[in-house]
């Protein structure tokens, strides 16, 4: 059958990757791309960052205008899809609207986990997903504000340097024993806590908020049932809910994410799904969501391929970033293995530490981690694939 139509449902990265790598691939059918945000696709990371710091000079933009008009791409914006229609394969928009696909790509991301408590006070309380999240928290990061974030993963550690650095009052409020406990070995979140705690940032590890009420046009909440703490805002980040509410109703399989194959499909071969929302069946057989800038990327590239019959290409270390305090800290491979080991650079130009730290299995490197040390990246990405010894390059070192 030949593919005529593409509709891609989400334009964030995936969505913007996956109009990329189609082009590429020389698909040259119609491409519709369907967002319910008012912008085109742009980049998030810069949104706990850049984005608040230096709003003018960042720039976003993934896609632009013009270059949508070259990849003859029809985009719709404002608008979600309420339904898939899969007999049919057709599509059906908030605005009634039905728009027929031969394969149909979601890629519609992953939203804030709420909390109801908070959520309640109505004002002073904010989560960062969006471009306009990212600008409601400017005039919050200020000066002086005492601002309470809640989470201390990626969203929260961010927020957390980036307040700091526009001299607000930051305390962290974060459930576990540890920081960054989803995405970093506990060495690393160590490392973090002491830099944070450093720069003046309150950090209360096994710490929840029990109430939480407005009073005075601030707000007041108790933790651990043990303290008050006042602040002028609140900001949580404590993981997020893929959206996947029109895989569940149009009756594919999921299990809190889409589930797809190695090729980004899903249960319905005509409908594929990349980035925060799928969970993909990976090599050791199981499925792992990845929520990360460069897995939507790469899914969108297995999808583009798939649909073009292309060959994939072998997958390398999952990879991703954080920078927080100054410190650009890179993540590559597996990081839920338990026995790391720290190698400090000397040679380095960046004023502070700079180390590298290795994740071992039975003495071969599937995991590596660099402090202030990017260069060394390239180098850990290929020690994990062929599964080198870290005896041997403390041997060679
Ligand atoms: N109170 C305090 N902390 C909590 C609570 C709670 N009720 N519930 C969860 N947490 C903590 C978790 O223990 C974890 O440390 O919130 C943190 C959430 O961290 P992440 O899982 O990293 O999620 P988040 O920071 O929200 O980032 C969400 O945005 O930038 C992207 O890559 C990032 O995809 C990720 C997403």
């Amino acid at each position: 059958m030949s593919i005529e139509t593409i509709v891609i449902v989400g334009a964030g990265q995936a969505g913007a990757s996956a109009i990329i790598e189609l082009r590429q691939h020389q698909y040259a059918g119609k491409i519709i791309l369907i967002g319910d945000e008012a912008h085109l696709p742009y980049e998030r990371p810069p949104l706990s960052k850049d984005a608040i710091l230096n709003p003018d000079e960042t720039k976003l933009e993934i896609l632009s205008p013009q270059k949508l008009q070259d990849l003859n791409v029809d985009v719709i914006l404002n608008q979600s899809v309420q339904k898939i229609h899969r007999n049919e394969h057709v599509v059906e928009l908030t605005n009634g609207n039905k728009i027929p696909y031969d394969k149909l790509l979601i890629a519609t991301g992953a939203a804030p986990r709420r909390l109801p408590m908070l959520d309640a006070l109505g004002k002073h309380v904010y989560t960062l997903r969006t471009l306009e999240d990212a600008q409601a928290l400017i005039s919050v990061l200020q000066p002086k504000q005492r601002l309470v974030l809640v989470g201390g993963g990626v969203i929260g550690l961010e927020l957390a340097s980036s307040a700091r650095a526009r001299q607000a009052e930051v305390t962290v409020l974060e459930v576990n024993a540890t920081v960054m406990a989803r995405t970093a070995p506990r060495l690393l979140g160590d490392f973090l806590l002491i830099q944070h705690r450093q720069a003046g940032i309150d950090i209360r590890l096994e710490t929840e908020i029990t109430q939480a009420n407005i009073e005075n046009d601030h707000i007041v909440i108790d933790i651990n049932n043990a303290e008050q703490l006042h602040a002028d805002a609140i900001i949580y980040g404590i993981g997020v809910i893929p959206n996947a509410q029109i895989a569940i109703d149009a009756g594919l399989d999921v299990d809190f994410a889409i589930l797809v194959n190695e090729n980004c499909q899903t249960s319905d071969p005509d409908i594929y799904a990349a980035g925060d929302v799928a969970t993909q069946l990976r090599e050791n057989g199981q499925y792992r969501r990845i929520e990360t800038w460069e897995n939507a990327n790469l899914q969108a590239g297995i999808f583009a391929r798939h649909v073009m019959s292309i060959e994939q290409p072998k997958a390398n270390p999952a990879w991703f970033w954080t920078d927080q305090l100054g410190f650009n800290i890179q993540f590559a491979g597996d990081m839920t293995v338990t026995d790391w080991h720290m190698i400090n650079i000397e040679d380095t130009k960046t004023a502070g530490p700079a180390f590298v730290i290795y994740g071992l299995k039975d003495d071969v490197i599937v995991g590596g981690i660099t402090v202030n040390a990017a260069r060394k990246m390239r180098a850990i990405k290929k020690m994990i694939t062929s599964q080198a010894h870290f005896e041997s390059l403390i041997e060679t070192a």
